[in-house]
């Protein structure tokens, strides 16, 4: 990762007509910003469906806010804003309320502390899976997993939840799916869990040196200054920040039910303890991604949203079109009537295209579009 890029611009000039004439310039997709390998070896704790992509992020924020502003981002996710906010120099807020995605977000609060006495913590714990239970665990979680190395899981994170330790317990939860000899599960996807080999017996798998591993991966990237990050759990639509308490918003935020952030992350979910189905039904239910309601949904957040930021305040909001039929609908025009409505100024939407081949979900729903709309209080 090349630090040097991430140059912290005191002089920015954010009038609506730069914002607009700088975001058009789409530069997080060329040269060295356009590489999947771009950003901070934070960013890549663990994976998103949805997540925005680190450089994205950076031009945003690098365009519409300065130094020591307050960012938030109501729809947080893994906390790829607040974190690239951070280290840009600017205090960030990220707001969720899906607990894998809190998780990630968290992990990224602990970006200050001393790898060496992060691996010292982690090698003088003593792991065991002797007397740990795993019997309330639904069985398509053990499937993927040889039940020792479930068990060494389920144990470690609860010792790092009782040290308060979120940056490990992160890269835990990150290791606890994927394809690679460094991850625990059986072979099986990075994001999506997709079912692993019915025949495969599961190899013991120990926590221990993947974690130091893992450790070593993500917290090898230097950070010279930051920003502070706080994150909320909590619904955007009922937010806890008082009146006029944040400088900006920038955002990628739900847009009708392309996506499902719930059942895509059911394993690693499952892990972080939301495994019963009430549980889930009721995260499902509360996370904006029901096609008939958006639009009520939406403009209560718009609503919320309004109250918390400053008089002259930017919201940046990045939106896919999404389809009805065979019709194409432009997503962003729909949310530009409900902030117009609320009292923001709408100075219009840049248009991001995506190539059809990257959409993470392939459904027949393609997404080819991405909106960056710029909203003023
Ligand atoms: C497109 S994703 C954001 C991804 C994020 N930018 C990242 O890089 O990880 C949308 C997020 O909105 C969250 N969400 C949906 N409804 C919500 C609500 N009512 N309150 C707070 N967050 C909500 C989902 O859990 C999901 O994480």
């Amino acid at each position: 990762m090349i630090l040097e890029n991430i140059k912290i611009d005191n002089k920015v000039d954010n009038s609506p007509e730069e914002i607009i004439k700088n975001i058009s310039k789409l530069e997080w997709k060329d040269g060295l910003y356009g590489k999947q390998s771009w950003g901070h070896s934070l960013h890549k704790i663990a994976p998103y469906v949805g997540r925005i992509k680190p450089p994205f992020a950076h031009f945003l924020i690098k365009y519409v806010t300065k130094p020591g502003d307050t960012i938030l981002d109501p729809f947080c996710g893994i906390g790829t804003i607040p974190l690239e906010g951070s280290l840009c120099g600017r205090n960030t807020i990220g707001v969720d309320l899906n607990p894998y995605a809190i998780t990630i977000s968290e992990a990224k609060t602990q970006h200050n502390l001393i790898l060496e006495d992060l691996i010292d913590y982690v090698e003088n714990l003593d792991i065991i899976s002797k007397g740990v239970s795993i019997r309330k665990i639904p069985d398509w979680v053990k499937e993927y997993y040889n039940k020792n190395t479930l068990k060494e899981i389920l144990y470690t994170l609860n010792i790092l939840k009782a040290d308060e330790q979120k940056f490990i317990y992160g890269c835990l939860v990150g290791i606890s799916q994927g394809h690679r000899p460094g991850h625990l599960s059986k072979p099986c996807a990075w994001t999506l869990p997709y079912k692993p080999r019915p025949d495969d017996p599961g190899e013991y798998r120990d926590v221990k040196t993947r974690l130091i591993a893992k450790i070593k991966r993500n917290y090898k990237d230097k950070i010279e200054s930051s920003g502070s990050i706080k994150i909320l759990k909590e619904d955007s639509r009922k937010l806890s920040l008082e009146n006029e308490s944040v400088d900006h918003i920038i955002s990628s935020p739900p847009y009708y039910n392309t996506l499902d952030y719930v059942n895509s992350h059911r394993l690693r979910l499952a892990i972080c303890g939301v495994y019963k189905e009430d549980d889930k039904k009721a995260l499902r239910d509360q996370t904006i991604q029901r096609y008939k309601d958006y639009l009520d949904e939406m403009r209560k957040v718009i609503v919320e949203l309004y109250r918390v930021l400053k008089p002259g305040g930017y919201c940046v909001f990045v939106v896919g079109d999404h389809f009805k039929g065979k019709l194409v609908i432009n997503t962003s025009e729909e949310l530009a009537v409900l902030f117009k409505e609320v009292g923001f100024t709408y100075y219009g939407a840049v248009e991001d295209p995506i190539p059809v081949n990257k959409s993470v979900q392939k459904t027949t729903k393609k997404v080819k579009f991405e909106r960056i709309m710029l909203l003023q209080k």
